[in-house]
């Protein structure tokens, strides 16, 4: 019965979890409130934070889960793909802690860390499965055949789709990370009030730098009418930038099932936790008589959760890294 301890630094998020013979017993995710202030996440300042907060966060982990350091049996950490001054934190601790407690180490690829949050809990999806995974750096669809066989057959060009979201709230004046305030103004308003174009990209890849830039020329267009217009129309506006996102992302993912006759599809990253998303694709999943998996709000975003539930199937297939691996701000599947 392995004990893992888990260890997520790849932005802004810091994050401790433990996860014992493949259930999570604690899961600690420090926030770092210090970016809002400049509209996104300073990567010089996100290091010095995480070297505040990983000792506390890995103390309160062990605390919640009512086990010592000896109890641990291996440490996985998050590798890459991220900021690697971020990343750098979360390796050097989790190297140290290895080799005082003389413990192997488990390298885990962020993305694949998001993916494996669907093996939190019971009702676990079979193999293979698509996953959409969307984040604020990433928008992939990955098709799923095993835990660490896993193939990307569509990604985005350009922004990410949480990008996308975070930078629409700046155009709006909103603050960052934008993606959750947009989904909160967008319940309160009509998703069909403003049309923003789809773009026709080929195959299951996407683009939204288009999107943002159509949104930019609206909003000044409209404000040359009423200088008011951002205010009077926040909901709408939300609203309907949303209902776009979603059907761009849902459009490729359905695309992407019918024709891989691939009937079990998720979410995964930090947008999955946006409600219109949620929704859609438990509708979409209900119009095909599909299954639709949803990971728990707190195994959406970043989390050290799913890095130590990763660093458990890595674990039960003997996959250790030695004490001179280093993280990689970019790191392929
Ligand atoms: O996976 P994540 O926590 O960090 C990255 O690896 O990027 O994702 C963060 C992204 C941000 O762009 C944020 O705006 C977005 O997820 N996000 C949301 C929601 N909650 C977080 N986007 C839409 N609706 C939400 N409720
Ligand atoms: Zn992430």
């Amino acid at each position: 019965m392995p004990v893992i301890l888990g260890i997520e630094s790849s932005c802004d998020e810091t994050s401790a979890s433990v996860c014992a013979d493949g259930t999570i017993l604690s899961n600690i995710i420090a926030n770092q409130k210090i970016h809002e202030a400049y509209g996104g996440v300073v990567p010089e300042l996100a290091s010095r934070v995480h070297q505040q907060n990983i000792i506390p966060a890995v103390q309160q982990a062990l605390l919640n889960a009512k086990v010592s350091k000896n109890d641990i049996d291996a440490v996985a950490f998050t590798r890459g793909p991220g900021l690697l001054g971020s990343l750098l934190v979360g390796v050097s601790f989790a190297k140290a802690f290895a080799l005082a407690n003389d413990i192997p180490l488990i390298d885990i690829n962020h993305m694949q860390g998001h993916v494996l949050a669907h093996f939190i809990g019971e009702d676990k999806p079979q193999f293979p499965f698509l996953c959409l995974t969307v984040s604020g750096g990433h928008t992939q669809i990955v098709l799923v055949k095993d835990y660490f066989d896993m193939q990307v057959i569509g990604q985005t060009q350009d922004d990410a789709a949480g990008e996308a979201l975070d930078k629409t709230s700046k155009i709006l004046g909103l603050p960052y990370p934008g993606g959750p305030i947009i989904d909160k103004y967008a319940r309160q308003g009509n998703p069909n009030a403003f049309t923003f174009p789809e773009p026709q990209i080929p195959g299951y890849d996407f683009s939204f730098s288009g999107l943002k830039t159509a949104i930019l020329y609206f909003i000044r267009d409209q404000e040359k009418l009423n200088p008011n217009f951002k205010e009077e129309h926040m909901a709408d506006i939300c609203a309907s930038v949303e209902r776009r996102v979603v059907t761009i992302l849902l459009n490729k993912l359905k695309r992407a099932a019918l024709d891989l006759e691939i009937k079990t599809v998720s979410l995964a990253g930090g947008v999955s936790a946006n409600t219109d998303l949620r929704l859609g694709l438990q509708q979409l999943a209900d119009e095909q008589g599909w299954k639709a998996f949803i990971p728990k709000f707190e195994y959406c975003t970043d989390n050290a959760a799913m890095i130590a539930i990763a660093g458990y199937y890595k674990y039960l297939k003997g996959e250790f890294v030695g004490q001179q691996v280093a993280p990689l701000a970019r790191m392929p599947f």
